[in-house]
């Protein structure tokens, strides 16, 4: 009714998605999935699509790495080459700090694509800790295929990425760490019914095809 009356008297009325905005949490996907899975790509297909902000937990350490003035540079610089896990509560502030600033610039933005988090059990326990009754994590989205797809994806990727843990050597001990760690997580979630899995070992087209059938199921 108040609503009606504004606009009657030409005063600007807030759409109905600003004004959810206004009282929304952040809504999380958290895309999961082994190296070279096809994370990355499948987010920027969904971000073009859907309005969803994509924040990948690799890329913004990477960024922290090459920050001037960073303390933590050489830490992330030896556990990316490792295919460690950062500590998360590197991780975590990284990503709190680019939730916050999305929503700062833009209310609306209040979707986001969490890519490569949580990890382990250290960054689920680092989100509980920051995130929870901060954030709702809608579901998983979890890219699956073989280590062998993995390793090929990332050893193909390599050849232009630049990256310094996309050789034979890294991927060994990525593979390691996610059958280890972050199988694990997935494991979890899957008891709480909140993982959507999709068969990532076909063609991108194919693979978000799938992608589209959960997000539209999904909201
Ligand atoms: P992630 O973020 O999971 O590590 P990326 O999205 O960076 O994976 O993809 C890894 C590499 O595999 C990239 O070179 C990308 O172009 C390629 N790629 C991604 N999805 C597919 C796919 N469905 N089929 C073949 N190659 C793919
Ligand atoms: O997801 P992406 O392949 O970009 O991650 C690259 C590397 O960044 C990982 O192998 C790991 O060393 C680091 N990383 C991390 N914690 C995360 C995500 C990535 O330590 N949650
Ligand atoms: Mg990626």
């Amino acid at each position: 009714m108040i609503f009606h009356l504004l606009s009657r008297l030409s005063v600007k009325v807030p759409s109905v998605v600003y004004r959810a905005a206004l009282i929304m949490k952040p809504q999380v996907v958290f895309v999961l999935g082994g190296p070279g899975a096809g994370k990355g790509t499948q987010c920027a297909r969904i971000v073009e699509n859907y309005s969803y902000t994509h924040l990948s937990a690799g890329d913004l350490l990477r960024a922290e790495r090459s920050r001037e003035g960073s303390e933590f540079g050489q830490l992330i610089d030896s556990y990316i080459k490792d295919g460690k896990i950062v500590p998360v509560e590197i991780t975590i502030n990284l990503l709190r700090k680019a939730m916050e600033e999305t929503m700062e610039m833009d209310e609306k933005k209040f979707r986001f694509l969490i890519d490569g988090f949580p990890r382990n059990e250290d960054n689920l326990q680092g989100w509980t800790t920051v995130m929870e009754g901060k954030a709702n994590v809608k579901f998983v989205l979890f890219f699956d295929c073989t280590s062998e797809v993995c390793i090929d994806r990332c050893l193909e990727r390599g050849k232009s990425s630049g990256r310094t843990d996309d050789n034979r050597a890294s991927l060994e001990k990525r593979i390691q760490t996610y059958l280890q760690s972050t199988r694990p997580i997935i494991s979890l979630y899957e008891k709480q019914g909140k993982v959507r899995t999709v068969d990532a070992s076909r063609g991108v087209d194919e693979v978000f095809d799938h992608v589209k059938a959960i997000l539209d199921k999904e909201g």
